[in-house]
């Protein structure tokens, strides 16, 4: 696995997270000196014909203003484009190319499960998805050709958005910074600041590098669910100090105390962990297959990597864990699968995995059953 950038340019990560990370736009030229795009402008538009691989087009001038299509698209589509002011976005492209999914590693300064995937834009001279801000933070790797970007505003939901667009295009934009960025460098964009890139000259190609960022909303109503899950329906409310009431209406006080520690008591630590690892380890997209499960048993896995073969991470695999005093749990693919803590930490740290280092790890029956249920499941492939 490559390691994780220590430095952003010239600036050790420590700094980057302690002064920029979630507050304010970086820009880093040279990033990754001679950069070279792993992927042509022709592959991209290749992925964009696959059913599973979810791709838009956004048109400035289309039907309507900002114009967006959803793919899959075809041939005749790209044949049809304007020659200039549109672009076309590939979201995830590290899970269909090896080399795209490689340059992830890099930024594992982030945690794993922080992580989401790599989003590649084409656009000809004038391209751009228009003005906007997101509420995750991305780097935007300039991969090939050239894009001016215009840094504006912090924004929120309540700021005024273009009417009649699918996209959240922002009605104004006051620009505080302006770059045009070249094959290799890279700009860093907080959530919530308006930021606004458009292709100049032919051929541009702008990575993302995107995070997972869960509203409260979601972390309330997803981790409610999941507990709720293991909750017998023999607890109930019960009334805190039963007394008659002047009126028959009232919702005492003590009445929301009671309900309040009643949610509270569920919120556990070991509740919350046992959600969160697997909540924010679930694939981005789940596969549908109609193929049988797989049933490789640990005799089999385990003489096929002792005759050399390699353990590896599925490209859309995610990894994460977690210890208490009761043990470790290994999430994988929002699973959660009990392990011991030096396995859980080989396997997180790595992607690819060789004999050796698993031997001897593997002593705990334990251990042995979760790597098999890692390789069944798929999260882990067992190869050449
Ligand atoms: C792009 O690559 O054109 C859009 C990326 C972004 O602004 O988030
Ligand atoms: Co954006």
């Amino acid at each position: 696995m490559i390691a994780p950038l220590t430095h952003l340019g010239d600036m050790p990560i420590e700094e980057f997270l302690r002064d920029y990370w979630q507050k304010k736009p970086l820009l880093i030229r040279n990033a990754f000196p001679g950069f070279e795009s792993p992927i042509t402008p022709d592959e991209l538009a290749g992925l964009a014909l696959e059913e599973e691989v979810e791709s838009r087009i956004v048109l400035e001038n289309g039907k309507t203003p900002w114009e967006l299509r959803n793919g899959p698209f075809d041939e005749d589509t790209f044949a049809n484009l304007p020659e200039k002011h549109w672009t076309l976005l590939v979201q995830a492209v590290d899970q269909y190319v090896p080399e795209v999914n490689q340059l992830l590693d890099y930024f594992r300064f982030i945690p794993n499960w922080r992580l989401d995937d790599i989003m590649i834009s084409y656009a000809p001279d004038g391209g751009g998805v228009g003005p906007h801000f997101d509420y995750y933070d991305v780097f935007l790797l300039q991969g090939l050709g050239k894009r001016r970007w215009k840094i504006g505003q912090r924004c929120d939901s309540s700021s005024p958005r273009v009417p009649n667009t699918r996209l959240n295009i922002l009605s104004e934009f006051h620009t505080s910074d302006e770059w045009v960025l070249e094959a290799g460098d890279m700009l860093y964009i907080p959530p919530g600041i308006a930021h606004w890139g458009t292709a100049e000259g032919e051929d541009c190609m702008t990575y993302s590098i995107g995070f997972r960022a869960p509203s409260h909303s979601d972390i309330l109503s997803e981790a409610g669910q999941e507990i709720a899950l293991n909750i017998t329906n023999d607890l109930r409310y019960t009334d805190p100090n039963p007394k008659p009431q002047a009126n028959p209406g009232e919702i005492s006080a003590e009445t929301i105390a009671q309900l309040q520690q009643i949610i509270q008591q569920h919120l556990t630590a070991e509740n919350i962990a046992y959600w969160f690892g697997k909540y924010m380890t679930e694939r981005k997209y789940l596969e549908h297959t109609d193929e049988e499960p797989l049933e490789i048993d640990a005799d089999d896995w385990q003489s096929a990597l002792a005759e050399g073969q390699l353990l590896w991470r599925h490209p859309a695999a995610r990894l994460a864990f977690h210890s208490d005093d009761k043990g470790t749990f290994l999430f994988a693919d929002g699973e959660a699968i009990n392990c011991s803590r030096p396995l859980a930490e080989l396997l997180c740290a790595h992607s690819e995995i060789t004999w050796t280092q698993l031997k001897p790890l593997i002593e705990d029956p334990f251990d042995v059953a979760a790597l098999s249920q890692l390789i069944n499941q798929e999260t882990l492939l067992v190869d050449e």
